[in-house]
């Protein structure tokens, strides 16, 4: 069984571009691969965020794992600042890093906008995503599109490990969906859908009401062609919604353009509401069972145990690798 290794930030709500670009994937891959899905709440410090807030959103995002149909019999569900060592390799690698390499990071880019008051934790953080999927000897790392720089980075990283010192890491491979990879924004669809946005229209969170689902897709910016079809560059907003509904319904692409297409965007939009709301609607019930209960408590521990089992071991010998240890060692296989 493969290793699998992918995480999601608890900077707030996740979002349906969360789950329909990774979550949905993590579930789908469980039964096949021996996975590790984690809430990156070290991730969330990168930026400002109130305490409180944080401790939330990292139980409510462990509860959607759950809720979305991840398994603790089969994967490895637990919260990273628990597993002491994605730190500690997090600060080796960050220690192999160059200013440069970090420099050019997109995401960095876009969320420093150039300013010189940049936390240095949002530069260094592709060096503790690194971590954390080398941590676990990672084969595949199911993310979307906007990571795909991440995860190559990582590779980087680990090939000039194993170049420098001792033959450590498994290189790992992004594993993206064709469809799906990015989800945009409702009210902006040339930028992706996220969940730490300013302008709550512009996504649909996880736990959304169902009014307030429908209020938001009715009012997703669209174009004036009043034509359905899907063209991701002429007409964003469309595919965007398409892609939203052929994603929630299981529904191919294709099949919905033929169907929609002497229909107008408000019936379309409509139906790709309801299509939203019925997919949500079990999730969020089964969430609310889960969110304050003693089970989630439980699963996360034992998550944590199993994690921290893999992730000392493994740390263990990639610090004699590096040569972090008071005595000459051999690094054991
Ligand atoms: N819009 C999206 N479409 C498809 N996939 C997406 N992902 C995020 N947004 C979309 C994927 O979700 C996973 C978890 O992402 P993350 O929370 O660790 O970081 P992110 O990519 O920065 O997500 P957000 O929602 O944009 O968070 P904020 O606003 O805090 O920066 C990743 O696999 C990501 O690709």
């Amino acid at each position: 069984m493969a290793k699998i290794f992918s995480g999601i930030k608890p900077t707030g709500v996740v979002t349906l571009g969360n789950y329909l670009g990774a979550m949905k994937q993590f579930v789908d891959l469980q039964d096949e691969h021996d996975a590790f899905y984690c809430v990156v709440d070290l991730h969330s410090i990168t930026v400002p965020l109130d305490r409180l807030e944080l401790m939330d959103n990292t139980r409510k995002l462990a509860a959607l794992y759950l809720a979305c149909g991840l398994d603790p019999e089969k994967a490895t569900i637990f919260v990273q600042s628990e597993v002491k060592a994605h730190a500690q390799l997090g600060w080796m690698l960050t220690c192999i890093s160059g200013m440069g390499e970090l420099g050019r990071m997109t995401q960095y880019k876009d969320k420093s906008q150039g300013g010189d008051n940049v936390g240095t934790g949002l530069f260094i953080y592709p060096t503790l995503m690194a971590a954390d999927i080398l941590l676990y000897g990672t084969e595949l790392v199911p993310v979307g599109d906007d990571q795909k720089q991440h995860v190559e980075l990582t590779r980087d990283l680990a090939e000039r490990f194993n170049k420098r010192y001792y033959e450590t890491f498994t290189i790992p491979e992004p594993l993206i969906q064709k469809e799906g990879a990015r989800i945009m924004s409702l009210t902006n669809p040339v930028k992706k859908m996220s969940k730490s946005d300013a302008n709550t229209k512009g996504y649909i969170s996880m736990l959304d009401e169902p009014n307030v689902i429908r209020k938001k897709i009715k009012s997703a910016v669209t174009d004036s062609s009043g034509v359905i079809s899907f063209d991701r560059e002429n007409k964003p907003g469309i595919s965007n919604l398409l892609e939203i509904y052929s994603l929630s319904t299981n529904t191919p692409l294709d099949e919905l353009v033929e169907r929609y297409k002497d229909s107008n965007y408000g019936t379309f939009k409509q139906d790709v509401a309801e299509a939203v709301v019925s997919l949500l609607e079990p999730i969020q019930a089964r969430y609310h069972e889960l969110v304050d209960s003693a089970e989630l408590d439980a699963i996360l521990d034992a998550g944590r145990e199993k994690a921290e089992a893999v992730a000392n071991k493994n740390l263990a010998k990639i610090e004699k690798a590096m040569g972090l240890s008071r005595k000459r060692a051999k690094v054991n296989k």
